[in-house]
């Protein structure tokens, strides 16, 4: 889908569907839906003193020009209360109306920018919110389906935008959403591919193609040069699969210096069937979308390398599937990771952190200054924030805030747990230096406090998306399936620290 910026009267636009909006309690439509109405010879007041159209949050009427218009339909979308209105109800609107207009005989729709000038919501910020929620309401996975009859797709929306100085500004405004959104699209695409179709092998060249693209720097560990390096935690996950274990690392340098102001490193299981600890069959389909955070953070620097913040980036990617192969790690095996830390594998199923500790690792002997990681790690999180949030835990709560403002930003709900000394005991071992699972609950903030000494003193948040990586359905930016939560949260960090 394209999305353009143009300058001009949408009352006077020729696409197959132009929208205008409503809010609740409003009689006399102003501004570019007064002027849409007048040119229907008051069609939308007519509709409003009839009660058929309210403004409510969520209507969406449509009404047919037959030759009034250049365009052959009027689209008036309700916004609700004027005092719930805000840049998140923009983008969701935004992602809403594109579902609900995909239709055959529209193919391409022009738009206001909703909410621009409006309760102080700043014009740009609603620019970029229309185009961030087109791109993502639009996004659908059909790689793999044949094609149906009647697939519709929109090709392109244009905001139109009568103000030509307003309007440039939106351009760049749109612009940028248009970049947050593909990049978030990318994460969805690699998060909704099956496992056969995407082995970490796979993700090493997605990543070869985002660092082509972006011009970033690329390298990828093999199995031999991570021996080396003494990536032992991340190898023992690998060793029961027939597929190469790959640890990717991509870097954009936007600042001085060797070092990283900031790395991302991203859970990168390509599928997770719990190892020796098997996981039980049902629902277990889900376990290909492991990889999301080796994903968001691969599709994030994409989008950080085209928006080019003053720092230098890096991600890490430690991918590879977690299969109970006759190599494969057994509960009880102690393995070492790079910084010479031992761990006993308690359960082959809590992988994740064993895959970070050497991407943490990594991080840290490349010189960065602050890390985020992002995992699907841990069920309890489910448990604890269901799908409406993720889970952050930190070492550092300033650079947590900063983290929070672009989750928020986003249009993403966080929440952070403690990390308190207490749970420290929850991962003492015996025969190790620590060991992989706790036996006393608190199991999301267990796998926090395993990965914690990984990182010493560096400022240090971990995301655990494991209850927002699948949806269940559509609402607003949010697409059934793979939803890629936290990948403009990132983006969103770089560009305030940079
Ligand atoms: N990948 C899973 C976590 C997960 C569960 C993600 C459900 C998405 C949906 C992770 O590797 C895992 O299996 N974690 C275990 C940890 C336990 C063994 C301590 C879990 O959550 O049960
Ligand atoms: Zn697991
Ligand atoms: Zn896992």
């Amino acid at each position: 889908m394209n999305f353009e910026v143009s300058n001009g009267d949408i009352s006077k636009t020729a696409a197959d569907a132009i929208v205008v909006n409503l809010f609740e309690g409003v009689t006399a439509p102003g501004g570019a839906t007064g002027a849409v109405d007048k040119a229907l010879d008051g069609a939308i007041s007519k509709l409003i003193a009839q009660g058929d159209i309210r403004g409510k949050s969520g209507e969406i009427t449509t009404i047919h020009t037959f030759g009034k218009l250049k365009s052959p339909r009027v689209v008036v979308a309700g916004l609700g209360k004027q005092k719930d209105f805000d840049v998140d109800a923009v983008r969701n609107l935004s992602a809403n109306l594109v579902r609900a207009l995909r239709r055959p005989g529209i193919k391409t729709v022009a738009t206001i920018a909703h909410g621009a000038g409006i309760g102080g919501l700043e014009p740009e910020a609603c620019a970029q919110a229309v185009a961030e929620g087109a791109l993502l309401g639009n996004y659908r996975f059909l790689k793999h389906k044949k094609a149906e009859e009647d697939r519709a797709e929109i090709t392109t929306v244009t905001l139109v935008e009568h103000d030509p100085a307003q309007a440039k500004a939106m351009t760049a405004a749109a612009a940028k959403g248009v970049t947050m959104a593909e990049a978030t699209n990318l994460a969805r695409d690699l998060a909704n591919e099956p496992s056969n179709h995407l082995t970490p092998t796979g993700i090493a060249a997605i990543a070869a193609e985002v660092a082509r693209k972006y011009k970033l720097e690329i390298e990828v560990l093999e199995r031999d040069e991570m021996e080396k390096k003494g990536m032992g935690s991340f190898l023992s996950v690998a060793r029961g699969s027939a597929q190469p274990p790959k640890m990717i690392r991509l870097a954009y340098k936007g600042g001085k210096g060797k070092g990283y102001d900031l790395a991302l490193v991203g859970k990168g299981i390509t599928f997770d069937t719990g190892g020796i600890s098997i996981k039980p069959a049902a629902n277990m389909e889900a376990m290909k979308a492991d990889m999301t955070g080796a994903a968001s953070v691969i599709a994030a620097m994409g989008a950080i390398a085209a928006l080019k913040p003053k720092l230098n980036v890096v991600a890490i990617a430690p991918c590879t599937e977690n299969m109970p192969g006759g190599n494969a790690t057994k509960p009880g095996d102690v393995v070492s990771a790079m910084n010479g830390r031992t761990i006993e594998v308690i359960n082959t199923d809590a992988e994740g952190r064993l895959v970070l500790a050497d991407g943490l690792c990594w991080a840290k002997e490349l010189g960065a200054a602050a890390i985020v990681d992002v995992a699907t790690l841990t069920g309890a999180v489910t448990t604890a924030l269901g799908d409406v949030a993720y889970g952050l835990m930190t070492n550092n709560d300033a650079f947590c805030s900063r983290l929070e403002a672009g989750a928020a930003a986003a249009g993403e709900k966080t929440w952070r747990l403690p990390m308190w000394k207490e749970y420290d005991e929850f991962i003492k071992s015996d025969v190790a230096d620590c060991k992989n699972t706790g036996t006393r609950g608190a199991g999301t903030i267990v796998g926090a406090k395993f990965l914690e000494p990984f990182v010493g003193d560096t400022p240090w948040v971990h995301m655990d998306i494991a209850g927002v990586d699948i949806m269940s359905g559509d609402k607003g930016w949010i697409s059934k399936g793979a939803s890629g939560y936290s990948v403009r949260a990132m983006i969103n960090l770089a560009l305030a620290m940079g």
